[in-house]
């Protein structure tokens, strides 16, 4: 069994890939709508809204589980801050996509947040969930050595 750290890491890794998944077929969608005579709005809103409603449990999850334990290691960084503003801001684009769907589609919409989804998600992977997995790894290792060999 892995630490409480990893645990969540791998969690939030298993929701980015369900993302990414819808993310694809979402700019799959929006082209073939864009580019061709077959028209898949309909097809596009369940997809768009599942997407919203999935990612608002997952940016709710990371932001009350994640974000405490990354605020620990980083101190005073206001990384935690300039995070939350790119969940604010994805959470809004896919708002304004889910309104305007009705109507028409917005295709350089539906690019920027694929874009801004990939960059926030390998921000997070590649860096973040790394930094606070090490520096937890780090310290339990620390902790043990203490036990080990106690200084009185
Ligand atoms: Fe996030
Ligand atoms: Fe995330």
């Amino acid at each position: 069994m892995g630490s409480p750290i990893t645990e969540l890491t791998s969690k939030l890794r298993q929701e980015h890939a369900l993302i990414i998944q819808e993310v694809n077929q979402i700019m799959n969608l929006a082209q073939r709508t864009a580019t061709t005579e077959s028209y898949c709005l309909e097809n596009l809103q369940p997809v768009v809204q599942s997407l919203k409603e999935y990612l608002n449990l997952h940016i709710t999850r990371e932001e009350k589980e994640f974000f405490p334990m990354l605020e620990e290691v980083m101190g005073k960084e206001d990384v935690v801050g300039l995070l939350k503003e790119e969940h604010n801001q994805i959470r809004s684009s896919i708002q304004s996509l889910v309104d305007r769907l009705d109507a028409s589609l917005d295709l350089d919409l539906v690019k920027e947040i694929n874009e801004t989804l990939r960059q926030h998600i390998s921000k997070e992977e590649r860096v973040l969930f790394w930094l606070v997995e090490v520096k937890t790894r780090r310290s339990r290792e620390a902790k043990r050595v203490d036990a080990r060999f106690p200084r009185n």
